[in-house]
C-alpha cells in the first residue's frame, strides 16, 4: 500500500557521512507515493551532489536562501507551505542545535521555522557527540516542541566507534514518515463537524446567508478522517464533494443544523463548529413570493439558536472547538467567544482579508485555549486543517487523561 500517496515531503539533508543514504531514502519515499523536494545545507553538498538528489527526486534541489533564481521558481515560504512533512535525514548535532534554538541562518532552518507542517529528524552523529549533554538538552527541547525523532540506531560507526548515533535505515525512516500521517491520533474517536453557511428563508425564493463555501470545514473533516476519526459532517448548502469514509448530513437552516447536531451527540467525543451559522432568521417566512409593492420593506429578524453553546452544555459534553470569524480585534473577540460559549478551543480567523477566511483556498488562524495560543501561519486550508487536527488531538487527549 502506498501510505504516502500524494503527500509532499520536504527532505532536508545536512552534512554527515550518512548523507549518501538520502539517495536511497528518496527512492523509498517515492515508492510510497510521496512527492519529494530536497533542501541541502552547504555541508551536505560536500558529501553528495545536488545533481544526484535532483535526478532521484525529479525536482530541482534547493540549496540557498538568497538565490533569486530558485526564489522565482518556488520561494522559500511557498516551499514551507508546500510541505506536509519536513523530514531532515541525516540531522547532524549542529542542525539539531540550530533547530532547537530557533535559528534561521540557512534555507533549511528558515523553512523549519516557516512551516506549519510537522517536523521529523533522523539524527546521525558520532556516539560521543550524541551522548554529549548539550545534544541531549537539544533533543529534549525538540521533543517538547513536538519534533518527531527517528532513531538514532546503535552500532558500529564510520569513525570506528561503537554506540548510539547511526542514522536508521532509509526503509525504516520511510515507514516512520508514513506513520506521521496514519498516526491514528484520533483512532476510535467520533467527531462531529459543521461546515458551510446556513440559509434562512425570507420567502420561497429568497434567503439570508453568507459567503462560507464549506472548504475549511470539509478540509477539517478530511484531516480528521486521515487521523483515524469516524466523522459526521453536517453541511449547509455547499458545492463540495463528500470526503471518503465520511457520513454527511445536508441541512439548510440553523434550526435544521441544530437538530442534526443534537441527533449526533449521543457518542460524540469531539465537536467542531466550523459552520458560519446565521445569527438571525426572518421572524416569519412568507408563503408566497413577496411582491414589490412598496419603495422600502422591513424584515423583522429573530435570534437563531447558538448551536455550539448548546453542544457545550450537553451531557456527556464533547470536547468543543469553535471558530471565530472576525473583521476586527481578532484575538480579543475570539477570547470572549471561547469563554462565553464555554469552549475548549477556538480557532480565530480574520475574515476581513479576502485572501483567507470565507471562500478562499487558504487560511491563517490562531488556535486559542485557556492555556495559550498557537499561530497557524498562512497555508492551504488542507494543510491548515491537518495542523489544526494535530493540535486538537493533543488537547483532546490531555483533557481526557
Ligand atoms: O467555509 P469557508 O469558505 O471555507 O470559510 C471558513 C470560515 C471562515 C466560515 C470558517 O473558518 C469560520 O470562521 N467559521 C465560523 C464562522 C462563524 O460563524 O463564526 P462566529 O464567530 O460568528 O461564530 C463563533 C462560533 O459559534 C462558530 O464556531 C460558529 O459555528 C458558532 N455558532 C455561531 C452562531 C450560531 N448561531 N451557532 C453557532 O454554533
Amino acid at each position: 500500500m502506498q501510505q504516502l500517496n500524494n503527500k509532499h515531503i520536504l527532505l532536508g539533508v545536512t552534512g554527515g557521512i550518512a548523507a549518501y543514504k538520502s539517495a536511497e531514502l528518496i527512492r523509498r519515499l517515492k515508492e510510497q507515493g510521496a512527492e519529494v523536494q530536497v533542501v541541502m545545507t552547504a555541508a551536505a553538498q560536500e558529501f553528495i551532489t545536488p545533481l544526484t538528489l535532483q535526478a532521484l527526486s525529479g525536482n530541482p534541489v534547493h540549496t540557498s536562501l538568497l538565490d533569486p533564481e530558485a526564489e522565482a521558481a518556488m520561494g522559500h515560504i511557498a516551499l514551507a507551505r508546500w510541505a506536509d512533512l519536513v523530514l531532515v535525514a541525516p540531522a547532524t548535532a549542529d542542525f539539531m542545535a540550530r533547530l532547537a534554538t530557533g535559528q534561521a541562518n540557512d534555507l533549511l532552518t528558515t523553512l523549519c521555522l516557516a512551516t506549519n507542517a510537522p517536523i521529523a529528524i533522523a539524527p546521525a552523529m558520532n556516539q560521543a557527540m550524541w551522548r554529549d549533554a548539550a545534544t541531549q538538552q537539544n533533543l529534549s527541547t525538540l521533543i517538547a516542541q513536538q519534533v518527531a525523532i527517528f532513531g538514532p540506531g546503535d552500532g558500529e560507526q564510520a569513525c570506528g566507534d561503537v554506540g548510539p548515533g547511526r542514522m536508521i535505515e532509509p526503509n525504516h525512516i520511510a515507514e516512520l514518515a508514513a506513520q506521521q500521517f496514519a498516526s491514528g491520533s484520533l483512532d476510535g474517536v467520533k467527531l462531529v463537524i459543521t461546515a458551510g453557511p446556513t440559509i434562512e428563508a425570507i420567502d420561497p425564493v429568497r434567503f439570508i446567508s453568507n459567503h462560507s463555501s464549506g472548504k475549511m470545514g470539509f478540509a477539517l473533516a478530511q484531516a480528521a478522517i486521515d487521523a483515524g476519526a469516524s466523522v459526521t459532517l453536517i453541511a449547509g448548502p455547499v458545492h463540495l464533494a463528500t470526503p471518503e469514509r465520511c457520513q454527511r448530513i445536508n441541512v439548510q437552516s440553523a434550526e435544521q443544523m441544530l437538530q442534526a447536531v443534537n441527533e449526533q451527540l449521543a457518542h460524540c467525543d469531539i465537536f467542531i463548529g466550523c459552520a458560519a451559522v446565521a445569527d438571525y432568521r426572518p421572524a416569519t417566512v412568507a408563503e408566497q413570493k413577496i411582491k414589490k409593492n412598496d419603495d422600502s420593506m422591513t424584515i423583522s429578524l429573530v435570534r437563531n439558536p447558538d448551536i455550539i453553546s448548546a453542544v457545550a452544555q450537553h451531557q456527556p459534553r464533547p470536547f468543543c472547538v469553535g471558530f471565530a470569524a472576525e473583521t476586527e480585534n481578532l484575538l480579543a473577540h475570539a477570547q470572549q467567544k471561547l469563554a462565553r460559549k464555554n469552549l475548549d478551543m477556538i480557532i480565530a480567523n480574520d475574515v476581513a482579508n479576502s485572501a483567507i477566511g470565507f471562500n478562499s483556498d487558504n487560511n491563517a488562524a490562531t488556535l486559542i485555549t485557556q492555556h495559550g495560543q498557537q499561530l497557524l501561519a498562512l497555508a492551504s486550508k488542507t494543510q491548515l486543517a491537518r495542523a489544526a487536527i494535530v493540535h486538537i488531538a493533543q488537547h483532546f487527549k490531555q483533557a481526557n487523561c
